[in-house]
């Protein structure tokens, strides 16, 4: 689904990602770990296409994939795009979703508004009929219940005065909502409560759990992965993936740091 290869990308004439290469088929999730400062951010802003980002070098190959059930891994069909070549609306009408570390706050919109939009504007780029406002209020209550958050919360203005976890777990109603192809996850973790991290575990095991889906998941810590298991885990370190394992390589870095495992 996704054929990172050799990707380099600076900001502001720095250089941040130094050669990072990463396949991820269809009905994989991958961790991605790594110290602070390492890149893992950056890699989820340039997939995604922010601006400020420069690519100085390697390709991005993307396909939204259909799976026949009993397919092998890898094996999926679909067109490759030159995710590179697109612009962010593109990317996100071919099926991608980053999640933020720090998720924006849009003060003078609301959740619903901004939602509606957003899908619409994404089922247009896929020639796909706009829903009406009765199909996606459903749709949307249905989201907000599945991640356990009140309904009242999204006809409010989007992140503005949410707290820290409850901006995460809304972060988890919109990609419900989108219902993306590939998801990358920036520290969805980060800030949640007990029950609302076993809430979005598993609200990412319902939404992207699936064949023809992918899960790419930053974060710094074990506990997220005892909900949504990785079928690899990544380290990143100075622009690089330097090591890959299973979801063993989460526990041993848990153990012994970032020193004991890449040493
Ligand atoms: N505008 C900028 N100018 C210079 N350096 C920058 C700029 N923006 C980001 N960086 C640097 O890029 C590096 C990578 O940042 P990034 O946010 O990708 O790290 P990260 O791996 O996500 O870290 P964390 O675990 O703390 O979230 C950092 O050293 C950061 O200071
Ligand atoms: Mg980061």
């Amino acid at each position: 689904m996704l054929k990172i290869t050799n990707l380099h990308a600076e900001i502001d004439g720095k250089e941040i990602l130094k050669g990072l290469s990463l396949s991820v088929n269809a009905g994989e999730v991958h961790a991605i770990m790594g110290p602070n400062g390492a890149g893992k951010s950056t890699l989820g802003y340039v997939l995604g296409g922010r601006p400020g980002y420069e690519v100085t070098g390697g390709t991005v190959e993307f396909r939204a994939t259909s799976v026949t059930p009993g397919q092998a891994r890898g094996d999926e069909e679909g067109e490759w795009a030159d995710l590179l070549s697109l612009a962010p609306h593109e990317r996100a009408a071919a099926g991608l979703f980053l999640g933020f570390q720090y998720p924006v706050e849009i003060p003078g919109v609301s959740n619903v508004q901004f939602l509606r939009e957003a899908l619409n504007a994404q089922r247009k780029g896929r020639d796909e009929a706009p829903l009406s406002g009765g199909e996606f209020l459903k749709l949307a209550k249905a989201q907000a219940a599945g991640l356990g958050m009140d309904y009242e919360m999204l006809k409010r203005p989007v992140n503005v005065g949410f707290s820290g976890g409850e901006k995460k777990r809304n972060e988890m109603v919109q990609m419900g909502i989108i219902a993306p192809r590939l998801a990358i996850l920036d520290e969805t973790d980060s800030g949640l409560d007990i029950d609302a991290l076993r809430a979005v575990g598993d609200g990412i095991n319902r939404i992207m759990r699936a064949p023809d889906k992918a899960v790419i998941l930053i974060t710094h810590y074990q506990r997220l992965l005892d909900y949504v298991r990785p079928d690899f885990v990544h380290i990143l370190s100075d622009g690089r993936i330097v090591k890959t394992g299973g979801p063993e390589l989460a526990l041993e870095l848990e153990a012994d740091g970032y020193a004991g495992v890449t040493a």
